[in-house]
């Protein structure tokens, strides 16, 4: 049975995955914290948390806050920093045979700009994943990833300043993910993972103010599944790059379904904290689905529910 999927067919370096499911960044960590609970290098790929160029302290608390089918949180990008990961991180994921992309995050374009040529020459990672969901500082907070001439912006920048595979990750908070998708593959992006989370909120109604102490949120979990699956088949269907699909993917019945709409490949999030071996039992359900159904290659499912 044939898993491994190509990410990045038009980038020298490539991005070849074992089998299509990854890990959805800022829900598994540095991969680090899971070695112990089971073999991680059985994933198709691990995607650390986003990362900033000066370590973040991140947003008050609380910063999660469970809903229907769900979960809001507002860590506000807490994290190392850039050199602590090329310097504490990359040297252990230089040991593993998973692939591990790392999450970008910048204020400015500029910002995406240096961290991608920090992060070019490090052993150990093989990959980039640039959040564009977040406030553009200098434009006036608004997220990059809700304008196409912004997110190409982003796009080119990092492409610019390093040669490993760019993967860009959209936000579902615009009117039109399908155009953001085309301006960041023309721009050049080797793959699209999609979706970020969609903002939200929750007021605790004893205290009369919003619970969560950065006020709005980010939803994630099952409750956001068919809005990530409608996004990824539309935007699967707008560009001619490989397309990731992320969103409420709980179930290998749920990354089917993904992998159906047109993506090569799939993220494990919020599940992860149910279920720390999430990942691994959609990626054994995916086999076994297949063996079912005498399917010997993945390409054979990618796209095919597509009308
Ligand atoms: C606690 C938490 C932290 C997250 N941190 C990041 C992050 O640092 N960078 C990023 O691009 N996405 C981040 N995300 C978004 C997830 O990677 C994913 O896109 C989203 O949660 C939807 O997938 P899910 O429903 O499977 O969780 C975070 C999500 C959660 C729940």
């Amino acid at each position: 049975m044939k898993l491994s999927v190509q990410l990045a067919p038009k980038n020298k370096r490539d991005l070849l995955l074992a089998n299509p499911v990854m890990t959805a960044s800022g829900t598994f960590g540095y991969g680090t914290e899971y070695s112990h609970l089971f073999d991680i290098q059985r994933l198709g790929a691990i995607v650390c948390k986003g990362t900033t160029l000066k370590p973040r302290e991140g947003n008050p608390q609380p910063r999660l806050a469970e809903t229907a089918s769900g979960v809001l949180n507002s860590i506000g990008l807490q994290n190392i920093g850039v050199k602590a990961v090329i310097k504490e991180k990359a040297p252990i994921w230089a040991g593993w045979r998973v692939p591990v992309i790392v999450n970008i995050v910048g204020e400015s374009v500029e910002d995406y700009a240096q961290l991608a040529g920090e992060l070019d020459g490090a052993a150990g990672i093989s990959g980039l994943e640039v959040n564009i969901g977040c406030p553009n500082i200098k434009a006036g907070g608004a997220e990059f990833g809700i304008n196409p001439d912004s997110a190409a912006e982003v796009t080119a920048a990092v492409k610019a300043s390093t040669s490993l595979p760019v993967l860009v990750k959209l936000t579902p908070n615009t009117p039109d993910i399908a155009e953001v998708a085309r301006a960041a593959a023309g721009a050049g992006a080797d793959a699209i993972s999609l979706i970020n989370t969609l903002r939200g909120m929750v007021i605790d109604i004893a205290r009369r103010r919003p619970l969560l102490g950065n006020i709005f949120g980010g939803l994630s979990g099952p409750a956001i599944k068919p809005i990530a699956l409608y996004m990824v088949y539309t935007v699967a269907g707008a560009v001619n790059v490989p397309v990731i699909g992320c969103g409420g993917i709980t179930t290998s019945s749920d990354a089917l379904e993904f992998i159906m709409a047109g993506a090569s490949a799939i993220q494990v999030g919020t599940a992860n904290f149910a279920n720390p071996r999430a990942p691994l039992d959609v990626l054994e359900g995916i086999e076994q689905f297949m063996e079912k159904e005498g399917i010997k290659n993945i390409a054979e499912l990618i796209g095919v529910g597509r009308q």
